[in-house]
């Protein structure tokens, strides 16, 4: 909370840095809403076509294009291309009297053979890491002339010279200046910190970074027809995004309904759903069986950011349960463990796989999530609670005439 002090006096991002790369984005009106000056080192590892780890070492460039950089009321995104094909993007949210950095989205292209010569893949890969750059008092700007290094799987990136505005109003730098805690004297860092009582337990907190957000995954509706001309037998719309653990690794993956090949058949005990995008391949099997249908098997194959395959299936699931003539619903995120390695977050979801009339979806059977009911569970706790109060103050009551009545009969 007091990692991050303001000084009135300082120059702001007024003061223009001659060595970083520095960016202006402009709102609809044409007024400067972001301003953006920095430095960045790139660290990337890839395999190379002779089954090498290479190491790529490279600079944010000064010459970088801000096309795609947006300016909102509370949501800002700073988007830098640069090179063949390369993207550096910070994203801001505003909320109250501050605003922060929630996610840096790097995406880099192994086809760019003067960055990656010899790069086994030609795919642009992206990794998302959270930055450290939060608490920022509204209408100032950020300073950071620190090193802060962002590691991920395969890329360190490391920032320094930084100081960016965002959300600035009426298209006027500020001259105030929010400082990062690691620019700041030592002695000045408030000393608020926990007492430590266990050290040991202490410094092995830091390794559990957090895990990257990345954005919500699209909505994806797809279906399977049944004969040459018919109608679609099998209805799903969701959104989904995979974790997969791979020792310490832990990498989430979005798939891109826009880039999906959707394929499967239509059964009368098991239909499948197979979904073929760049990022991976997901097939699922629902079971009929006889009264009520359920997701049975899920098989996710996926390329890792380090260029390894990664396949991961269980087929004795009984998820998304509904009875056969209606659908499956849940629009909230729900998150499923497939196996000890993958995880499924769904959002938006509504499946059916039998007994599709006219190709719409039947009547829905909402998970618990989703439902009016699941306001009752906090209200069912407060209703048991004020129940062992009365049954505390009874017994006290009955005890204290208990005891008296004991009293006098002496
Ligand atoms: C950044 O990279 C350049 C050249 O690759 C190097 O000279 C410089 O020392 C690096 N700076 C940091 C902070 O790593
Ligand atoms: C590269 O590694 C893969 C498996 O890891 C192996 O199948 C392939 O033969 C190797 N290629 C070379 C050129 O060593
Ligand atoms: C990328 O690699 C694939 C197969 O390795 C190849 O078919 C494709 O043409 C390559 N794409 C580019 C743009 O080089
Ligand atoms: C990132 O930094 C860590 C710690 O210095 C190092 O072990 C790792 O090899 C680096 N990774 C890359 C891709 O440079
Ligand atoms: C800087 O902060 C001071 C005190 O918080 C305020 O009076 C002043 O208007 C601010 N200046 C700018 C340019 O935001
Ligand atoms: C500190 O925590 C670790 C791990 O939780 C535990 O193994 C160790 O015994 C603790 N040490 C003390 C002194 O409490
Ligand atoms: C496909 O549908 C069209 C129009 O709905 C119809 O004219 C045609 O005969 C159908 N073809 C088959 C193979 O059912
Ligand atoms: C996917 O398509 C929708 C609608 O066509 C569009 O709004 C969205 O931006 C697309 N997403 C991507 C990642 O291309
Ligand atoms: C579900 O399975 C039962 C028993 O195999 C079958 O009678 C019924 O037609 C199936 N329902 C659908 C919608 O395929
Ligand atoms: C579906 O299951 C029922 C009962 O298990 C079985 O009798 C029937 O032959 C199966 N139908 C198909 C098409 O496999
Ligand atoms: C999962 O899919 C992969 C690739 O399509 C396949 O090799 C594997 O056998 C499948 N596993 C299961 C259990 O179906
Ligand atoms: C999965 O959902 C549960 C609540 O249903 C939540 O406690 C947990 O943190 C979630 N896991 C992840 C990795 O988001």
């Amino acid at each position: 909370m007091f990692r991050y002090a303001v000084f009135a006096f300082a120059f702001g991002c007024v003061i223009h840095l001659s060595r970083g790369t520095e960016v202006t984005v402009k709102d609809k009106d044409d007024k400067l809403c972001l301003y953006a000056n920095l430095m960045v080192n790139f660290s990337v590892s890839y395999m190379t076509s002779d089954n090498k780890s290479q190491l790529a070492e490279f600079e944010l460039p000064a010459e970088v294009s801000s096309n795609g950089s947006v300016c909102d009321a509370t949501s800002s995104t700073l988007k830098l291309s640069f090179g063949a094909g390369h993207t550096w993007s910070l994203n801001f949210t505003a909320g109250g009297n501050t605003y922060q950095s929630d996610v840096i989205t790097f995406s880099y292209n192994l086809n760019d053979s003067t960055v990656f010569p010899k790069s086994a893949l030609n795919d642009t890969l992206s990794v998302t890491v959270r930055p450290h750059i939060s608490d920022i008092s509204m209408d100032t700007c950020y300073s950071c002339q620190s090193k802060d290094t962002l590691q991920s799987d395969t890329v360190n990136q490391t920032l320094w010279d930084v100081r960016i505005q965002a959300f600035i109003k009426n298209g006027t730098q500020s001259e105030n200046m929010t400082t990062c805690a690691a620019d700041l004297p030592a002695t000045s860092i408030p000393t608020t910190v926990a007492p430590v009582t266990n050290t040991s337990a202490h410094t092995l907190a830091p390794t559990t970074t957090p895990a990257p957000t990345l954005p919500i995954p699209g909505t994806g509706t797809f279906s399977i027809k049944s004969g040459e001309n018919g109608t679609a037998c099998l209805l799903a719309n969701f959104a989904l995004r995979i974790g997969v653990k791979q020792g310490e690794n832990y990498q989430e993956i979005n798939l891109d309904p826009n880039m999906t090949r959707v394929s499967g058949v239509c059964g009368v005990n098991i239909s499948s759903l197979v979904l073929v995008s760049n990022a991976m391949t997901v097939a699922l099997t629902f079971t009929n069986n006889t009264k009520k249908f359920h997701l049975q098997t899920m098989n996710v194959t996926t390329k890792l950011s380090s260029g390894a395959v990664f396949s991961a299936a269980n087929s004795s699931l009984s998820l998304w349960e509904a009875a056969l003539g209606s659908s499956y619903m849940c629009n909230k995120e729900q998150n499923y463990s497939i196996t000890s390695q993958l995880n499924i977050f769904t959002f938006n979801l509504q499946v059916q796989p039998f007994a599709v009339k006219k190709g719409l979806f039947s009547t829905a059977e909402e998970c618990f999530l989703d439902s009016d009911l699941s306001f009752l569970v906090p209200i069912a706790v407060g209703v048991a609670l004020s129940f062992l109060i009365v049954l505390v103050l009874l017994s006290y009551l009955i005890g204290r005439r208990k005891s008296r009545t004991g009293y006098q009969s002496v």
